[in-house]
């Protein structure tokens, strides 16, 4: 099964976006057909400094790589690197009615938060779509705000197959509903713009200061603490197994422990399961050129599909 998602470059990743969805992508790798590129035409929507997006798409290109993407295993590229996918973006676009684009939530919404509308930003989705149909993908896993965004591409696609017969193929989209919010260390969900994030690839420094600030109650040290209550818990318990947090639930109910010790026994937790990712990514920071081989060898494999695909188009709709 044809399994593909687009990865914004937008800076740093936080521990909500590894548990969120990175995580998920590295199970997808190993047991189905996974399509994954770093959306920098979609970025360059919002990102108007040249230089920030091309060392924010290399960072991504980086982190992901760190984090597990494994060109192995997947499809891993750079957008802007199959150009096919523009030609479909232009075919798409005079098979789009203007109305389902003006229906677009996340357009509306970037709008009423006065962000200046441009016209990529209005046609983002079917730049979307063509990512999407363009590799005859099945199956498009999205957080709850893209989902609008495949069914823009699924009414495109059976718009344009009504007409020309059964030439794309008509993705789902599939939201993860077991995933849990992974809190930030205000107890609200973690995120960029709340300013409550635990960034993985930040010094051991800045992660102490970090966990440091996690909020808790005011429990004195030697009386017994509610784990289900606690943000730490909330957080160490991603990075054990089950017996692991039987060990911390026992520790809590036992009392004579502060919040203190917890939140140094998090900050050890997290700092030594990204080790192996921080070690990785130390390597390609000082070899981007085997970075742009990974990217370049993904983009050959991705244009071979796109390169048939955008043929049967074009002949369908008459372009010579
Ligand atoms: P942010 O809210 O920090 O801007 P993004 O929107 O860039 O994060 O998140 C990218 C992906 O990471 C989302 O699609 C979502 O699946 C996942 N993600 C982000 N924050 C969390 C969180 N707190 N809990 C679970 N998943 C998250
Ligand atoms: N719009 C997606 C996001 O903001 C990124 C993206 C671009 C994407 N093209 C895609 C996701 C195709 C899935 C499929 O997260």
């Amino acid at each position: 099964m044809r399994v593909l998602t687009g990865l914004q470059p937008s800076g740093a990743l936080h521990v909500g976006n590894y548990f969120g969805s990175i995580r998920q992508m590295k199970q997808l790798q190993d047991n189905s057909d996974l399509f994954i590129f770093i959306a920098n035409y979609h970025a360059l929507t919002s990102l108007r400094d040249g230089k920030a997006l091309k060392t924010n798409t290399l960072d991504a290109a980086i982190n992901f790589l760190s984090l597990g993407i494994d060109p192995n295993k997947s499809t891993f590229w750079l957008q802007s690197d199959v150009k096919e996918v523009l030609e479909l973006y232009w075919i798409l676009s005079s098979y789009t009615p203007m109305g389902l684009l003006e229906r677009a939530h996340s357009y509306k919404d970037k709008v009423a938060k006065g962000i200046t509308a441009n016209h990529a930003l209005f046609s983002y989705p079917v730049l979307m779509a063509a990512d999407i149909l363009l590799y005859d993908s099945q199956v498009v896993p999205v957080g709850k705000d893209q989902i609008q965004h495949v069914e823009i591409t699924r009414d495109i696609a059976i718009k344009f197959n009504n007409e020309f017969g059964d030439v794309l193929t008509i993705p789902e989209f599939k939201v993860d509903e077991i995933v849990a919010t992974v809190p930030g260390i205000d107890g609200a969900k973690m995120s960029k713009s709340y300013g409550n994030t635990i960034y993985i690839f930040c010094t051991e420094k800045q992660l102490k200061k970090t966990t440091g600030k996690i909020v808790t109650d005011s429990t004195p040290l030697e009386n017994p603490k509610d784990y289900s209550t606690c943000n730490i818990f909330a957080l160490a318990k991603l990075f054990l197994d089950e017996s692991g947090q039987d060990e911390l639930k026992e520790r809590y109910k036992k009392g004579g422990e502060g919040y203190g010790h917890f939140k140094i026994y998090l900050k050890e937790l997290i700092w030594d399961y990204f080790e192996p990712a921080r070690l990785k990514r130390e390597y390609y920071l000082a070899h981007n050129d085997e970075v742009r081989d990974i990217l370049n060898e993904g983009a050959k494999k991705a244009r071979a599909i796109a390169a048939k695909k955008i043929e049967i188009i074009k002949d369908k709709v008459g372009i010579l």
